[in-house]
């Protein structure tokens, strides 16, 4: 673990302190059973916003080797997901990718995005340490490269494939520490004429829609497009395009091409997000929803129901440990993702097991903490709803 002194945007070095969640486990690194009994690894969650830019960063950076070699988040395990990556790499490839040219994800995870491309159109290249997901990658037969996207990768790409028509990297910024090397690797390996297009949630959405579950140690970076505009511009990279997309909480998809001068969308984004970020009333909004989720849970135990926990991505356990929900109030959660199965969540303990279990056990309320999920768990739920289960939202709950 490094404590990080300057901005990875504009590299200043006025990083002021504006939230802090306080010690918390890896929000990934699910228990096995044997593992319950003992110490887990712990470490501050505090989040500090450049003055100079307004990029908001972790202060804490943990090794990113112990975070993502075993990755447990599979894109593939939903479909609203599967679609959405089908629409963008389509787009994208009809713009700015030749016949038989090179398409390149970075953080391709279990290559759900890459096999909706025919393999036909174009070469198709993963890259993603996750070992776990690179063997999902090739069952799939998409190519893929094992290892962190650096300079020195992009280099040997660059030499064995040739450049890049297309590169894409959807939800990976926010990972990666040195976000130079990444551009000095994109500018490298990326053709002339090629493009770059990333996916970040939007740092002025996780404040004004208080996901503070959306917060933990992977997560190093917390973006706005004057930061990002400020990165790239730095790399020779120009933003040509910023549209939002209703995924992860609220994201921007913006499009890089080779040069200088960023479009006329940028300006107008930049004085939006600056204007001013009120964080004293995020803190109280993240107390407040708190409160309303531990009276709730508390009303529901001592009225004799059951509820079930639906999701345990990484914001369920920010989210149980920040409001410090134990087995006491939730008892257990459900996860479709077989290796979740059969864990516990870090910190509070709730054993994961397959959903099947909510229609098995005499449940009463299903309480949805993978909120972004929330219409196809909804749907998947018909039938429980039909027999009588309630179905909320953890981030709707009522307030009494
Ligand atoms: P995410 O919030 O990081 O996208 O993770 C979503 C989690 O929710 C992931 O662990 C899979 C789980 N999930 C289900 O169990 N059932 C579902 O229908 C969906 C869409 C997700
Ligand atoms: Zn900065």
């Amino acid at each position: 673990m490094i404590i990080r002194t300057d901005c990875r945007c504009c590299r200043g070095e006025s990083l002021i302190e504006v939230f802090n969640l306080g010690e918390q486990p890896y929000a990934n690194a699910y228990l096995s059973a044997e593992q319950l009994g003992l110490p887990e690894q712990r470490c501050s969650l505090v989040l500090c916003e450049c003055a100079d830019c307004g990029m908001i960063q972790l202060r804490h950076v943990v090794d990113a080797t112990d975070l993502f070699s075993n990755y447990s988040f599979l894109t593939g395990s939903s479909q609203r997901m599967v679609r959405h990556f089908a629409e963008l790499m389509r787009e994208n490839i009809a713009r700015y990718v030749p016949a038989n040219g090179l398409v390149v994800e970075i953080g391709s995870n279990d290559g759900t995005a890459l096999s909706t491309i025919p393999s036909e159109r174009c070469r198709r290249l993963g890259i993603d340490p996750a070992r776990n997901l690179s063997d999902i990658a090739h069952e799939r037969n998409v190519p893929y490269i094992t290892e962190f996207f650096t300079e020195i990768l992009a280099r040997k790409v660059l030499q064995s494939h040739g450049s890049a028509s297309l590169i894409v990297a959807c939800n990976v910024m926010g990972h990666v520490d040195d976000l130079d090397d990444l551009c000095r690797g994109v500018k490298l390996l990326l053709h002339p004429d090629g493009a770059l297009v990333i996916e970040v949630p939007c740092a002025n959405w996780m404040l004004s829609r208080t996901e503070f579950d959306t917060i933990y140690h992977e997560h190093l970076s917390y973006f706005g497009i004057r930061p990002l505009a400020t990165l790239f511009s730095r790399h020779g990279l120009r933003v040509t395009q910023i549209r939002t997309q209703e995924v992860h909480g609220g994201s921007v998809r913006l499009t890089m091409l080779h040069g200088e001068g960023h479009s006329g969308q940028v300006t107008p984004w930049v004085e939006g997000e600056m204007r001013q970020r009120d964080w004293t009333a995020f803190g109280g909004r993240c107390e407040e929803s708190r409160e309303r989720f531990i009276r709730w849970l508390t009303k529901a135990r001592d009225g004799g129901r059951l509820v079930v926990g639906y999701g345990a991505p990484a914001k369920a356990t920010v989210r149980l440990n920040y409001c410090n929900i134990g087995t006491d109030l939730l008892p257990l959660v459900v996860d479709s993702t077989p290796n979740k199965q059969g864990k516990f969540i870090p910190g509070t303990h709730q054993p994961i097991c397959d959903p099947s279990r909510i229609e098995e056990q005499i449940t009463s309320d299903v309480v949805i903490l993978a909120w972004n999920h929330e219409q196809e768990i909804t749907t998947k739920l018909a039938g429980y709803k039909a027999n009588g289960g309630r179905v909320s939202s953890v981030i709707t709950l009522p307030g009494n």
